[in-house]
């Protein structure tokens, strides 16, 4: 077994974990406490995948970008325990009522993830279960404005330009790099975007910015959009568009895999 999951090697051919750079997800898995109802999460199996490999039982999941706090119940499900953050109180007070922890920890902060007060409470969190360190960080961020999350100035999906918002989320990646344990990993999703005729790399910037950190880039998966809630019912007209124009349609996006040094 490795020191950074559960995986048993004794059984490798029955492993659920998938190890291609492909990840084609065909349903969101809606059981349990997901309902899929959050314009912007991620599908579980996301969460899932990072947290079976890149965790073990009792380590500590971060995620400073909770939202519906997809992650938070996975990482409940899998006996992980979880510190998640998000800018909107209303968000966190219901991910707060949802989990039911049992012999683990989950801990639901409102706050902006880009100011290093939220992350002293984090340590605070941290020092109270006499931890000093997270073992797994997934960040999901606002692919900048194609969603807008809330009206809140700190919210990155309202940062007004896209320097901002990488300078923000680089921020957010140190604040997390801090409280990462050496050799341990942190996971980007993230996804490009199309403004003003331009296809914007969002996915390489983000890339970028954690690599100028020094975290080691471990693997790129791409993975499908399918069930986008805002294409959904409208392939006809994207692809109507898009033949029109000089331009693919959107379909995936990224998982990044990062491992601290
Ligand atoms: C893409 S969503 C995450 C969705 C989540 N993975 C889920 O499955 O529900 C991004 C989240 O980041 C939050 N957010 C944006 N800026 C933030 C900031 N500065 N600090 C903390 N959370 C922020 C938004 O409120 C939004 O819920």
């Amino acid at each position: 077994m490795s020191y950074y999951n559960d995986i048993n090697m004794g059984e490798w051919k029955k492993s659920e974990i998938w190890t291609d750079s492909l990840w084609l997800i065909s349903e969101r898995d809606n059981t349990g406490k997901h309902d899929g109802y959050y314009h912007g999460n991620f599908v579980p199996q996301v969460p899932r995948q990072l947290i079976l490999r890149y965790s073990k039982q009792d380590d500590i999941v971060f995620d400073p970008f909770l939202g519906s706090g997809t992650s938070a119940y996975e990482a409940e499900n899998l006996k992980r325990n979880f510190i998640g953050v998000d800018i909107q109180k209303e968000l966190v007070d219901e991910v707060r009522k949802k989990v039911e922890p049992h012999n683990n920890f989950v801990e639901v902060i409102a706050g902006d993830s880009v100011q290093s007060s939220t992350y002293s409470i984090v340590k605070k969190i941290l020092r109270r279960h006499n931890k000093q360190y997270i073992q797994l960080a997934i960040l999901h961020p606002p692919y900048t404005d194609i969603i807008r999350f809330s009206k809140l100035a700190g919210d990155l999906s309202n940062a007004p330009t896209l320097h901002e918002f990488i300078e923000k989320f680089s921020t957010i990646l140190k604040n997390t790099i801090d409280i990462l344990e050496e050799k341990r990993y942190l996971a980007i999703v993230i996804g490009d975007k199309y403004t003003n005729g331009e296809w914007i790399p969002l996915g390489f910037y983000c890339m970028n910015a954690a690599q100028k950190l020094g975290l080691t880039l471990k693997s790129v998966i791409v993975k499908n959009m399918a069930g986008n809630r805002a294409k959904q019912n409208k392939e006809g007209i994207w692809r109507y568009r898009a033949l029109l124009g000089d331009y693919y349609i959107f379909k995936h996006e990224y998982i990044l895999i990062f491992k601290k040094n």
